[in-house]
């Protein structure tokens, strides 16, 4: 864990992160460099959390920082009820706007559930994200009533707006570009979502206005 600071918006936070090039800022998403005497403090706190995992006892520390505190606080608001785990996961997913590995790791670890049984769930549910979303989320339905009506010609022209394949994000954090099978609303097709906003009888001529609504 290492104290980082954001040069685009100042935000300061304990990175636990794998990556020893760059980090994605949690509140903009700008993508920070990792100077080489941060990155060797990196490698030597993953080694001790390595270590640690591999011989500690289990315990709830009184006081955790960074992804431990956070996750810390989402557990305890559900009474370390392993039940909640999905609850858990969503609390976290909002406020975070992703789940990262270590977040994973700690929710298994501290919640005693299994890794595997958090990340089947985590992978499962596609409100889920387990990689950096953008601040708004794109939605093209690919469903049969959608695809008949021009989803690909729509999906094709977002990723050549956006400059992004499906599954990525723009590299100024500002969108996320993904497909799900139906949104309910197959009468007005083809449709999307934005956030939460519904979008049908889309036309590629129209896409461009919708997106500028998004900052
Ligand atoms: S198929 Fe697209 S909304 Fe149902």
């Amino acid at each position: 864990m290492v104290l980082l600071i954001c040069q685009h918006c100042n935000y300061k936070w304990d990175y636990q992160g794998e990556n020893e090039h760059y980090a994605t800022c949690p509140t903009c998403r700008y993508k920070v460099r990792i100077s080489e005497e941060k990155a060797q403090m990196l490698r030597r706190k993953g080694l001790d959390m390595e270590l640690k995992s591999k011989f500690s006892i289990k315990e709830h520390p009184v006081k955790l920082r960074g992804i431990a505190g956070i996750v810390n606080k989402a557990i305890e608001d559900y009474q370390y009820d392993k039940s909640m785990l999905i609850q858990i996961l969503l609390r976290l997913q909002k406020n975070f706007g992703w789940l990262p590995m270590e977040m994973l790791l700690e929710i298994s670890k501290q919640l005693e559930i299994p890794i595997h049984q958090v990340y089947q769930v985590a992978t499962f549910y596609k409100t889920f994200s387990l990689a950096p979303r953008g601040r708004h989320l794109v939605r093209v339905c690919m469903g049969t009533s959608c695809n008949v009506q021009g989803a690909p010609i729509i999906l094709d022209s977002l990723q050549k707006l956006l400059g992004i394949e499906r599954g990525e994000t723009t590299q100024d954090g500002r969108f996320s570009l993904e497909t799900v099978k139906c949104i309910g609303c197959c009468g007005p097709s083809p449709a999307m979502i934005v956030d939460a906003e519904y979008y049908g009888n889309l036309e590629p001529a129209v896409l461009e206005k919708i997106l500028a609504r998004y900052t």
